[in-house]
């Protein structure tokens, strides 16, 4: 019996270290804003928690902690700026880095105000209302009708239907202001939120959910660049909640009758809930009570990081979009796994409507002619790929050559010292300032150097230098391992 029985306790108990299920060199980061994981570690057999000596010896934070120190921050060694100018890097830091977040932070606030109540709701917002943290309220849902209901309502919910108990709501919540979109924050939706410190607190829920909800407005389904809008800021959300827990209820505030349906990239979710998600629609006409809940950061907020970020010239190479690479292949099990010296060329085909390369088998040939590279040339469409089929490809892809899409928003899976070589980039920078951002080395092929074989509702492209490769000013250094 005994065996049996210390297999049991194995099995049960997993250890706190497997349970928060971060990417190893990112817990010394976490562990500043957790006092009790700190002592635990410090506690803990030196064989699991091995990071006691790095603790002891720096306090490494995040960035955007109130008590964390440049010099400590995750993205210290990790940002490069072509001059010395320090306000260039920390105009980099705040725009596309963790101290995005810090401003974020800053601007955080209560606004379920009570000096008498003593179980009253907790309401805390940044100024811009894109992320809220709410606690113990009510969403009243009885009269949103799912019925042909069209994408993107705003109307959906009217003044009284977020119920909070507090004597008054403060500040940003009662400020008149416009929603800039849908996609952009909460603003239509917490218009909605009224104190009520008596009276609604006794009628009975139709539905009560106890884990902690993330309220989440996804993007357009289809293809990798939206999906990042969605994990990545799904990834800033759980900072400023400063959780990574993934015993979390996902809602979908996708208002169609129909719901929101992801066929391609349905595990990415998987990386920050382990619960099947909520549809918006499946709680239409109830009463809902909610322990907790977090608005997520939405996917297309002004300004945001990613989507249509500004960015300063000199200054490569976020940490925060390094951290968030590491944390999704983390949970998502991607490793690299080379077992050559050779130079990874990964040639990206479209192979939708528009906008495919005329010649990819010329190309194709021709890199195949290199003996220090192995090619692999591929198209991700409709799912013939699962999305941890293609993160693993990428993963070991030194070279990345493709035609501009979506599917370059792969870049930011590469490994550090790979390369973007971007065929045609139809006079949009966003993957060059996407590469910048990553870190990798980007190129694109000068305009007089492809032809545009036909153009009826599509564009194909025939590229006619073919040194593609010499375009890059340097290959990718190759690493194995
Ligand atoms: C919901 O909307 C549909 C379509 O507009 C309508 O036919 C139906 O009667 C509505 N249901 C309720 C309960 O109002
Ligand atoms: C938010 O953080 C708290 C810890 O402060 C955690 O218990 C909760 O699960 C988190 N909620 C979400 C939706 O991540
Ligand atoms: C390339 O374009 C030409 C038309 O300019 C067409 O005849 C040819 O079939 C195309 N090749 C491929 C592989 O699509």
């Amino acid at each position: 019996m005994l065996p049996l029985f210390l297999f049991l306790l194995h099995v049960t108990y997993a250890h706190w270290l497997d349970e928060l299920d971060l990417p190893d060199h990112h817990i010394p980061y976490f562990l500043h804003g957790n006092a009790e994981l700190r002592m635990r570690c410090m506690g803990d057999d030196r064989r699991r928690c091995h990071h006691q000596d790095t603790i002891r010896s720096k306090d490494l934070c995040w960035g955007y902690e109130a008590k964390c120190l440049f010099q400590n921050s995750f993205s210290s060694n990790v940002i490069q700026c072509g001059s010395e100018s320090d306000e260039n890097l920390q105009t980099f830091w705040r725009q596309v880095d963790f101290g995005y977040l810090r401003t974020k932070r800053q601007t955080m606030k209560q606004l379920c105000a009570s000096s008498v109540l003593s179980d009253k709701s907790s309401l805390i917002c940044t100024g811009d209302l894109t992320f809220c943290k709410a606690d113990a309220f009510i969403l009243d849902l009885s009269t949103f009708n799912a019925t042909i209901s069209p994408p993107h309502r705003r109307d959906i919910l009217s003044f009284g239907d977020i119920q909070l108990k507090c004597e008054e709501l403060l500040d940003y919540a009662n400020e008149p202001r416009q929603p800039s979109a849908f996609l952009a924050d909460w603003v239509d939706e917490l218009r909605a939120a009224v104190a009520t410190p008596l009276g609604a607190w006794d009628k009975p829920c139709d539905l009560s959910i106890d884990k902690s909800v993330l309220i989440v407005k996804p993007d357009s389904w289809y293809n990798l660049y939206h999906h990042v809008c969605d994990f990545l800021n799904l990834y800033l959300t759980q900072h400023l909640n400063g959780s990574f827990d993934r015993d979390v209820q996902i809602v979908f505030w996708d208002t169609t009758d129909y719901g929101y349906q992801d066929t391609l990239f349905n595990n990415g979710w998987t990386v920050f809930s382990q619960h099947p998600p909520i549809q918006l629609i499946s709680l239409a006409g109830k009463r809902v009570c909610f322990k907790s809940a977090v608005f997520a950061l939405p996917p297309r907020m002004l300004h945001g990081l990613y989507y249509q970020t500004p960015m300063v010239d000199d200054c490569q190479r976020s940490g925060l979009l390094r951290a968030f690479a590491d944390h999704f292949l983390h949970r998502l099990k991607i490793k690299r796994s080379r077992t050559n010296r050779k130079l990874k060329i990964t040639l990206l085909l479209r192979k939708t409507g528009w906008r495919n390369l005329n010649n990819s088998d010329e190309i194709a040939a021709l890199l195949k002619t290199r003996n220090d590279a192995d090619v692999e040339v591929v198209s991700f469409n409709k799912g013939s790929k699962s999305l941890e089929e293609q993160l693993q490809l990428i993963q070991n892809t030194d070279l990345l050559v493709g035609m501009h899409g979506a599917g370059l928003t792969h870049l930011l899976f590469l490994p550090p010292w790979a390369a973007l070589l971007e065929i045609f980039d139809c006079n949009d920078g966003c993957y060059r300032d996407l590469a910048r951002m990553k870190g990798v080395y980007y190129s694109t092929l000068a305009h007089d150097k492809v032809s545009v074989v036909q153009q009826v509702n599509s564009l194909t492209i025939r590229p006619y230098t073919f040194d593609l490769l010499g375009n890059l000013r340097k290959t990718p250094r190759v690493r194995t391992g």
